[in-house]
């Protein structure tokens, strides 16, 4: 698929043909992928749990199931994806790495991190099993684990503490899906957004040349 047509098709997905798995080579692809994301000094501190054998998948919605949200209907839907992969960042790669003589945070200190790259590094490589998912023809979508639910999940699939789960990308053949609400919100404009030279000024948008598109 074009690569713009891959970001036009892009969108969650969030119900899937139960009885359609998805094939071992494209799995493969989607978690080697996610291994292609940028990562501050390339410290590449993510894990990912891949979760396709029927009772898995039902210990993670079973151990992530937030007892306060009244709505099961979207989780049901969601449920009816035939792979999960849980994306997990570790902070400690990340100070460990940057105590290092090229980066020489020796102190660990945290402070230093604008935001916790982490978890940035993370999200990208989820963004990139997405975007690999769509290009297979595929459904996804990613989900936050609630918090209360965390050390369950963790106590349920073995994960060590310095693991933090960021997301869960539900992926699989797409069934017919109820749009989310809050699509109802609408693409920001654009100019609301991107701001051209300061923030708050009259900044100028780079014109187009030789006839390309803006
Ligand atoms: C960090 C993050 C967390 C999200 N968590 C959920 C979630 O828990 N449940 C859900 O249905 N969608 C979740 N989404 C999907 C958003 O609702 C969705 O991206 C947004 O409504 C825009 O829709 P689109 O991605 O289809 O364009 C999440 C997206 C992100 C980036």
């Amino acid at each position: 698929m074009e690569f713009d047509d891959v970001l036009r098709r892009r969108r969650m997905i969030r119900q899937y043909d139960p009885d359609r798995s998805v094939p071992p080579e494209i799995i493969d692809k989607i978690v080697t992928h996610a291994l292609r994301a940028p990562s501050a000094g390339f410290s590449q501190g993510w894990g990912f749990l891949v979760l396709t054998e029927p009772d898995d998948r039902a210990r993670f919605w079973a151990s992530t199931r937030d007892e306060d949200d009244p709505d099961i209907a979207w989780l049901a839907r969601l449920s009816t994806a035939p792979l999960i992969v849980v994306a997990l960042s570790n902070k400690s790669v990340y100070l460990d790495r940057y105590a290092e003589p090229d980066k020489g945070w020796t102190d660990r200190d945290e402070a230093h991190w604008p935001v916790p790259y982490w978890d940035v590094d993370t999200g990208f490589a989820a963004l990139l099993m997405h975007l690999t998912a769509v290009n297979e023809g595929l459904g996804s979508c990613f989900i936050g684990l609630p918090a209360p639910t965390i050390p369950a999940f963790r106590a349920a699939f073995g994960v060590p503490a310095e693991f933090t789960p960021v997301g869960a990308l539900t992926v699989g053949y797409r069934a017919d899906d109820k749009r989310s609400p809050s699509l109802r919100r609408g693409h920001r404009p654009v100019d609301d957004v991107v701001h051209y030279g300061r923030w708050a000024g009259q900044g100028r948008k780079p014109k187009a040349e030789g006839g390309v598109p803006s």
